[in-house]
Order: C-alpha cells, then structure tokens, then sequence
C-alpha cells in the first residue's frame, strides 16, 4: 500500500486546509462599481441586480463609506445622467453627475481611491460608445470626446482612470490629455480585453446604456477570438496603460491568465453584472448557495491570475472571504 500517493492528509481540517490554501482572497483586491444617478435620498435597486442600487450622491457617499468600513478601499463609478444627447455631453460636464459624485467622494472619503470609467455610452442618446454617422460609431472623433472625459474627471479629482469604450487608440488619446493637462501622474487602468458580451444585460438596465440600434460587435471584441487578445492587449500596454483589464471574467479566465503570462501591467478582470445576476437568480430560486458559488467564481478569477477583481459582491463579500 505504499504506492497510494495520499493528497487526502492536507485536507483533513479546515486549518490543514487554511495553511496549504493557494489562492486568498482580501477586500484589497476588490474594486467596487456603484452608479450614481440624480436627486437625493435615492436608492433605487437595479431590477436584474439584486443588492446594487441606483444611488444618488448623498448616497453613495454612505454606501461608499460602508464598504470602506468593511475594508473596500475602491470604486468604480458610472453615471446615470437624467439628460442624454447625440454627444454625450453630460460626460464630459464640469458639473456632470460623475464629476459631482467623484468630487463628493474626495471630500467625504478621503482615503477610498475613485476610478473613474471613461466611455460615452450611459450618456448618449442612441447608447454607443462612441459618436455616430451614418450607423456607424466613428473612431478618432470619439477619441477626443474621451480624453475631454478623462480630463474632467481627472480635474474633479478621480484617482484612476478607466476607458471602457474600444476605440481604437484610446490608451494613448488619453494619455496625452491627461499629460498635457499636468495629470502625468493619474494611471490609466484600460479595459484593454473586452468582449461583445451578453453579461452586460443587467448593466444596460442600471445604467439605462442599451444601444437603441444595432450591437456593440463592431467596437467590442468576438468572444471566440484569444489572439486577438493578445493583441489587443499588447496595443494598450504599448500606449502607456497602467492596468490591463480583461472583461467579462468567468467566461474568460483563459484570457486572464493569458494576459497574466504575457504583461507585467497588474492585471484587473471585470465580474460583470450578468454574471453577478445569475448567481443572484439562481441562489434566489434555491438552486444555489449565494456565498459559496460567489467566493468559489471570485477565487477562480483570482487564481487564473487577475491581482483585482471589479465585483458588485465587493462590499456584500468583503466581511465574508475565505
Ligand atoms: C461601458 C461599460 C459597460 C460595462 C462597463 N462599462 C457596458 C457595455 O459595454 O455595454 C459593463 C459592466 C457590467 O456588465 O457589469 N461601456
């Protein structure tokens, strides 16, 4: 019987377990996304999203401060504007609800980091990312829209910027914005992989962002391509982005440790809110444990090799990791 190899004595208790666990997860890792909509006193929870909310800043300042107690020491803010237009104007306004949140939150929370999302997609009228002719979104004009996105943002005091629009050449629009307007030191965490995604749908109702025609296919990548990854990726690393996200993350965690592999950029994935609704769904219906299924899916993310993890669990979870 000596020939049976026996990996069974290291899961015999739970501190055996504790003390050869691989993966660990910490808050530090997590970056919370919010919205933040108009008005006051309102929280309005997000239909496809149970446990995430529609806040207004008064708000999500309490909400931000709660996580920050329970150990979340970042975020990710998307707008809800009450006015759309053909430009997204709204994005880049001084006094545009991003840039009065992200203001509200330097004053109030001094120690949580605020990372703004760049793209113009929940504050245009037709829901693309980018300005359109003729059906189609248009690159480069786009890219200045976007680098007067992150400028404002940067100006209101935003810690990190994040453009999630799959323009091309975004990275590097951006920086030189922000370098010309003396904010060479504010880092850019690109969204530098992501994917034409059905995950996005409960988003789309939170941040009332659906494209109201056509799909996001010509701007976002074809979920069955990993070269192309690669190469996404490599573009953004070369223009200067701080960061490399890869998004959706469940779905993709080959790309995760992909990129992992291939960058020395911290590498970030985005669970976005589809997969965040399915869990949620699932455990409401009984078919699942909430917490177990959630820590097992951020673990995996974790161990594919991302070193953050945008989620919606982040403050729910952040009392909670293994
Ligand atoms: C904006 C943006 C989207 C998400 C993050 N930034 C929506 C989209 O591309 O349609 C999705 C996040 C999520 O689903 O949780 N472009």
């Amino acid at each position: 019987m000596n020939l049976i190899e026996r990996p069974r004595r290291l899961r015999r208790t739970a501190a055996i377990r504790a003390l050869v666990r691989e993966t660990r997860l910490s808050p530090d890792d997590f970056v919370y996304p919010l919205f933040v909509c108009e008005g006051e006193g309102v929280r309005r929870e997000i239909g496809s999203m149970p446990g995430a909310f529609n806040l207004s800043i008064d708000e999500l300042v309490k909400e931000v401060e709660a996580a920050r107690s329970a150990g979340v020491r970042s975020v990710i803010l998307f707008g809800v504007p009450d006015r759309k237009d053909a430009a997204g104007t709204q994005a880049y306004a001084e006094d545009g609800i991003t840039q009065r949140a992200i203001r509200a939150l330097k004053r109030e929370v001094k120690d949580t980091i605020v990372i703004a999302d760049n793209c113009l997609c929940e504050y245009t009228d037709h829901g693309h990312c980018g300005l359109i002719e003729d059906g189609e979104v248009l690159n480069d004009p786009t890219l200045d829209l976007l680098a007067q996105t992150a400028v404002s943002q940067a100006e209101a005091g935003a810690d990190i910027i994040a453009p999630s629009n799959m323009m091309d050449g975004f990275v590097v629009a951006i920086r030189e914005a922000l370098d010309e307007a003396g904010f060479e030191h504010i880092p850019i965490m690109s969204y530098a992989v992501k994917y034409a995604s059905g995950f996005y749908g409960p988003f789309r109702e939170a941040a009332q962002s659906a494209p109201q025609f056509g799909d996001r296919r010509g701007y976002q990548m074809d979920p069955a391509n990993a070269r192309e990854a690669m190469r996404e990726a490599e573009l953004d690393f070369q223009q200067g982005a701080d960061f490399l996200m890869v998004k959706p993350a469940l779905p993709y965690l080959d790309i995760i440790r992909a990129v992992r592999e291939r960058f020395d950029l911290p590498v970030a994935a985005y669970q976005v809110s589809g997969e965040y609704a399915m869990i949620k769904a699932a455990a409401r219906l009984g078919w699942i444990e909430e917490e177990r299924v959630a820590l097992e899916t951020l673990t995996s993310i974790k161990r594919a090799g991302a070193d953050i993890i945008l989620t919606y669990f982040a403050h729910e979870l952040a009392k909670k990791l293994w």
